[in-house]
């Protein structure tokens, strides 16, 4: 995960470097640079973020050129340092390179490098990509980068500058994200949309291996043959505002309040009639009836959606749900069958690990169905089917509406399967697609709760350890909340099913210890009451989420956040808001960066 930006055409290079760097941040934001070619390529980097960058720049007095490639980092090989900053240059000055992903054979080649005279100023695998590009100069970019690709083994998404050739940028992509941006009299190559939504709305989508040539007039995509390839004009349909954070203090915050519409845009086009239409994958009923098991596959809340998705798809279709951790899956040897499908969950689309995943369930021939936020994204296309959320762009490292969109399609797959594999009568799926449409509405009231869950900050920011247990649904839902504090608050929480606490966990609980208890299962409800009075009895300050209207449990927690009524199925979506408004202004309370939490990005691109 990084951002990458490059520009070429009549105007200043820098500041749109910059100024699309500044988009790209959430990507990765430990360190940032410009090359930029003016009188010779002038390079300009920096421990920090953006705005350091910035400052730097303007220290100079600006950078001149029309030319530039810029990189904000989230580092893998070396500390975040100024010299481990990108842009890298050959040593002698002739080309700068800027890089996304993990260049696995850096040390062999590095050895090499060294072998042959170069001097390595970085700790980065980056560098090894600059220098190897340098030694392998031929005079023609093209044919200098096939050469390059041939040595280097891992993920890349690379812009690179040589200071023989003042008119040109070349790119190239594999697992890495990259998108053209295509001007009138200039060109760009962007790691996200948001970096160029200012300059234009017409885009190539790049795939593994495809090379540019971007020149201010001319954009060309070859293959590894040097064959010239014809390639759509994607055309964005969102504006710059939605990628911008519309009055409110984070992204996060704007995020959570477009959760409402986000869910109805995503589920409202595949109801028909009271009925569900998934005709964006091609699966016939004949085709459902035949799933054997499912494996769904996936990283972080994407993974707490998938939990979700195995409690609704076995109560629903009664197809057997195995629910993987990306970076877990293609490791442990999985048995899968021909009739098994794959769902593979991904916001950004770009995460290392779920596509490394697909990739091997696709290897073993299993049908892939992917849920993806960002269109076109690598996951969604190397997919035999893809279901898009339709939450719009997600700017905040934290998701909130890109985990909301995932649980909504994981309600209306239960429910297709359900009634196609002949679990649901035709009056439970009239009851249960009228309550999944009430959800928005729901979640819009909950969305009230800011001063509420403001003032239940306030009072437990500065707590130690914070346990979220539920049973159930409601048990992955807790998952959810959970990472969510932990993510940009940096205060340790844990998630677990409330009938498990007792076997050994319930030791750390202690006078005033913070527990969340969700307890809007109704079948399981008893038992969860019985658990929140075992944390009770040791000193638990117990959050109870429940139903509106359910006085008794008053009698028991400390603090009761009501939920409206729906059905238990769907309580999922709107059990976790009130979690997603208590992290945010525990966060807000201890002065951390909710955007942008120490540690993190937006897009996990290296595994
Ligand atoms: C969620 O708030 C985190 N940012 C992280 O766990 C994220 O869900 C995970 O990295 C998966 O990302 P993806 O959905 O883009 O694949
Ligand atoms: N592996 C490179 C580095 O550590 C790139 C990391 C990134 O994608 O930001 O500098």
């Amino acid at each position: 995960m990084c951002g990458i930006v490059g520009y070429i055409g009549q105007n200043e290079a820098a500041p749109i470097l910059i100024k699309g760097l500044k988009k790209l941040e959430y990507r990765g934001y430990d360190s940032a640079g410009i090359a930029v070619f003016g009188d010779g390529i002038h390079v300009v980097k920096t421990k920090g973020r953006l705005a350091d960058l910035d400052q730097k720049v303007q220290q100079q007095g600006g950078v001149k050129g029309m030319v530039g490639i810029g990189h904000t980092r989230w580092a893998t090989h070396g500390a975040p340092s100024d010299v481990n900053s990108h842009p890298h240059t050959s040593m002698n000055g002739r080309i700068s390179v800027v890089h996304n992903g993990i260049i696995e054979n850096y040390l062999q080649l590095k050895a090499e490098l060294e072998e042959k005279g170069y001097v390595f100023a970085s700790e980065t695998d980056t560098e090894v990509v600059a220098q190897l590009f340098d030694s392998c100069y031929n005079g023609d970019m093209v044919d200098t980068l096939i050469q390059v690709i041939g040595k280097i083994r891992g993920s890349y998404a690379l812009g690179i500058l040589c200071n023989e050739k003042p008119d040109e940028i070349v790119a190239v992509r594999k697992d890495s994200p990259m998108l053209v941006g295509l001007g009138k009299g200039e060109n760009f190559i962007a790691s996200d949309i948001p970096a160029l939504l200012e300059y234009t709305k017409d885009y190539y989508l790049l795939n593994d291996n495809e090379i540019v040539v971007l020149k201010k007039d001319s954009v060309t995509i070859l293959d590894m043959d040097k064959n010239e390839i014809q390639k759509e004009i994607y055309n964005v349909t969102w504006d710059i505002s939605a990628a911008e954070k519309g009055g409110y203090d984070y992204f996060m915050m704007k995020e959570i309040m477009e959760q409402p519409k986000a869910f109805q845009a995503t589920i409202s086009p595949r109801i028909v009639d009271g009925d569900i239409q998934l005709d964006q994958i091609q699966y016939t009923n004949e085709d459902i009836q035949n799933i054997n098991r499912i494996h769904i596959i996936a990283c972080g809340s994407a993974w707490h959606a998938a939990i979700v998705g195995k409690y609704v798809i076995e109560g629903y279709a009664r197809i057997p749900v195995e629910v993987d951790l990306a970076s877990e899956f293609r490791y442990r040897n999985p048995i899968l069958n021909q009739n098994d499908v794959c769902i593979v969950i991904s916001q950004s689309g770009e995460t290392a690990d779920t596509l490394a995943a697909l990739r091997e369930a696709k290897r073993q021939g299993i049908r892939i169905l992917s849920i993806v936020n960002v269109v076109g994204s690598s996951i969604a296309r190397e997919s035999d089917d893809v279901l898009y959320t339709w939450a719009g762009p997600e700017i905040a490292v934290a998701t909130t509406k890109g985990y909301s969109t995932q649980v909504a399609l994981m309600y209306l797959l239960a429910l297709k399967f359900g009634q196609v594999r002949g679990h649901i009568s035709k009056e439970d799926m009239q009851m249960l697609v009228k309550e999944l449409q009430q959800i928005p509405d729901c979640i819009e009231k909950l969305l009230s709760l800011q001063d509420e869950m403001k003032a239940l900050a306030k009072a437990h920011a500065h707590a130690n350890d914070v346990f979220v247990i539920g049973r159930g649904i409601d048990y992955a839902v807790a998952m959810e909340g959970s990472l969510k504090l932990k993510e940009i608050s940096y205060i340790h929480s844990e998630a677990y099913a409330a009938g498990e606490l007792k076997h050994g966990t319930i030791s750390l609980i202690e006078e005033g210890t913070l527990v969340i208890a969700i307890a809007t299962q109704d079948q399981l409800y008893e038992k969860l009451v019985s658990n929140v009075k075992e944390v009770k009895a040791r000193g638990a300050y117990v959050v109870a989420l429940a139903k509106e209207g359910n006085t008794e449990i008053a009698e028991v927690a400390d603090k009761v956040i009501y939920i409206p009524h729906v059905h238990d199925t769907f309580t999922a979506s709107l059990n976790v808001i009130p979690m997603q408004i208590f992290a945010y202004y525990v966060a807000v309370e201890r002065g951390c960066d909710v955007d942008m939490p120490r540690n993190l990005a937006k897009s996990v691109t290296v595994e």
